[in-house]
């Protein structure tokens, strides 16, 4: 068998593995309650909307992502490793650690449901804005391609774990994720600073990809997926998780 086919093989076998996602997600989510602490804060945590948007669609100026529609299962993952400092980001992300312990585990679960949620909307980065400020942004197309179909023999499709749309509690949204944020995750997985992907076969799935990713790769791939429309732009649309 091709070695090509072989990694795609067992790419496809990761993708279908079950592995450890965090706490299951608790069955009763109060909504109101998640509402009001993205809108107001609660005690050290600060008002999410302040960072993430009136709407949780994210703020390229402040590298803060997108949460609206990613995947609640997701969500509360990644609130309970910062509370626990297993992911531990630079620069302004930094106040994540002592937010997420500001907030009880069911506050985390009920934020969590409130940005699922969400009416889904479209707001892509300004990726000429971005520019005209100086950050460097890569090529639309270029990225699609490594998102569709990957890069042969080194990189398995994005679209194969994600979906296009978020594909499962386990695979977050990444499209119209922006574009700021996409490009520093990225970076955080390759240089080994974000280590809380799950391990399989004792490699972290995504330290393992960004791994092969070039810089140029990674601004490409952030630059589509940032703009990228809501559905597969090969019209085979995925449900957004709805856990
Ligand atoms: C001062 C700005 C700020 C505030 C306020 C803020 N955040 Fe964040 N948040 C960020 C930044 C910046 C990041 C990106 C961290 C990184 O680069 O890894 C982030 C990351 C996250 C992530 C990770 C998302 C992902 O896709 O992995 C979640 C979840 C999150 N914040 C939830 C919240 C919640 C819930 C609140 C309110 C209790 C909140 N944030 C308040 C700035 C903020
Ligand atoms: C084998 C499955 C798999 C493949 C293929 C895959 N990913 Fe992931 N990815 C994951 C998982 C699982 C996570 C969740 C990590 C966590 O739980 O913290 C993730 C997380 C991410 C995140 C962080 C999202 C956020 O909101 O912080 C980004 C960005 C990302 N992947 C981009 C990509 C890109 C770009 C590709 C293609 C080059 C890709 N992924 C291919 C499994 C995969």
């Amino acid at each position: 068998m091709k070695k090509s086919k072989l990694a795609l093989l067992s790419w496809l076998a990761i993708a279908t593995t079950s592995f450890q996602i965090g706490t299951a997600f608790a069955g009763n989510v109060d909504v109101q309650n998640g509402q009001t602490i993205f809108n107001e804060g609660k005690g050290e945590a600060a008002a999410c909307m302040g960072c993430h948007g009136e709407k949780g669609l994210g703020n390229d100026g402040m590298g803060a992502p997108r949460l609206a529609n990613i995947g609640a299962q997701y969500i509360k993952k990644q609130l309970d490793e910062f509370a626990a400092d297993k992911r531990n980001p630079e620069g302004m992300g930094a106040v994540m650690n002592g937010f997420a312990r500001a907030l009880t585990d069911q506050d985390r679960a009920d934020v969590a449901g409130y940005l699922n949620s969400l009416e889904y909307e479209v707001e892509p980065s300004d990726l000429k804005g971005l520019a005209s400020d100086g950050t460097k942004i890569g090529n639309v197309e270029s990225g699609k391609a490594i998102v569709m179909r990957g890069i042969s023999g080194k990189v398995p499709a994005c679209q194969d774990c994600h979906g296009f749309n978020g594909r499962d509690p386990r695979y977050p949204a990444i499209n119209q994720q922006k574009f700021v944020y996409l490009a520093n995750q990225l970076a955080a997985f390759k240089a080994g600073t974000r280590t809380n992907d799950p391990v399989v076969l004792k490699v972290g799935i995504m330290r393992g990809i960004a791994k092969k990713l070039s810089d140029d790769d990674i601004l490409d791939i952030a630059s589509f997926l940032s703009t990228a429309p809501r559905v597969d732009p090969r019209g085979d649309s995925h449900a957004i998780p709805k856990q």
